[in-house]
């Protein structure tokens, strides 16, 4: 896959955007990743533990953005075209969770909630649109979750749902108002995947939530990345306005 893709919310060597960032240099995209915390320290770990997965030496680029700012976001592409002269896809993985009940969420929590997952999820598509339009193609993956299509309570709370259903629609609108000019859009509905989302969850929780899965167990991030991987490249090509289920058949419908 000779692409150049930016991948953010990939900080943690456990993320999702991580193992997404691993198996598509692994495919021979150009990758740079981003987070907001990223910094020399994060990127080399990346690179060091890529390497040590692949056996082979290899280049990826690091930018710190703060996906809640829209300077940050245009700041960011400004760079990888800099870098790379092109983008063609973004994968968004960046996010917060929260559990809390409707009645306990303050204005606060709630604008932090929308600021990250919703809003930053619309000035990071902004950003690359602008380039995907002068270029006339371009790919964007989002990452929402299964909250977004059966509300939450499962990890999230209501408010994290709801930032994830308007990603859905963020991301069904992007298909339908950009798909004249070659650049598709599609999301991903992931739930139970083993990342520092799930570490706040009891053990007997975790059991009780796995024992409901159809596949009676959690996803790995790499399961994840293989999904961010197929909607990325060309072997989806004719999708667009989707919405994957990476779920263990959690949610049949
Ligand atoms: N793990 C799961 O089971 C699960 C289920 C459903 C959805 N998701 C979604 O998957 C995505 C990836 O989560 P993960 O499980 O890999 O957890 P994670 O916490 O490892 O990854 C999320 C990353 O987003 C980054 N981030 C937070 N705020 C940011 C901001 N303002 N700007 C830029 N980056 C920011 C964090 O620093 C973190 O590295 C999230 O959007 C999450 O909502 C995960």
């Amino acid at each position: 896959m000779d692409k150049v893709c930016i991948i953010a919310g990939a900080a943690s060597l456990r993320s999702i955007g991580y193992a997404t960032a691993e198996l598509f240099v692994e495919h021979g995209a150009k990758v740079v990743v981003t987070d907001v915390s990223m910094n020399a320290d994060v990127l080399g770990s990346i690179k060091t533990s890529i390497e040590k997965q692949l056996q082979r030496s290899i280049s990826i680029d690091g930018i710190q953005c703060d996906i809640s700012k829209k300077e940050a976001c245009d700041a960011l592409v400004a760079e990888v075209l800099r870098l790379h002269g092109k983008i063609d896809c973004m994968v968004n993985s960046a996010g917060i969770v929260r559990s809390s009940p409707i009645l306990e969420i303050d204005e606060k929590e709630l604008g932090l909630m929308f600021d990250i997952n919703l809003k930053g999820a619309f000035f990071l598509c902004q950003s690359v649109l602008e380039v995907f339009k002068s270029q006339r193609s371009g790919n964007i993956v989002n990452v929402a979750s299964l909250a977004a299509q059966r509300g939450g309570g499962l990890v999230g709370g209501s408010h994290y749902a709801a930032s994830k259903g308007g990603m859905l629609s963020l991301t069904r609108s992007i298909a339908r108002e950009f798909g004249a000019l070659g650049v598709r859009a599609n999301a991903i509905c992931p739930a139970m995947i083993d990342t520092p989302m799930l570490d706040g969850i009891s053990e007997e929780r975790l059991q009780s939530i796995v024992d409901g899965i159809p596949l009676k167990r959690i996803g790995s991030t790499r399961e994840m990345a293989g999904a961010c991987l197929y909607l990325a490249s060309d072997l989806s090509g004719f999708v667009t306005g989707a919405t994957l289920d990476v779920n263990g058949g959690t949610h049949i419908h």
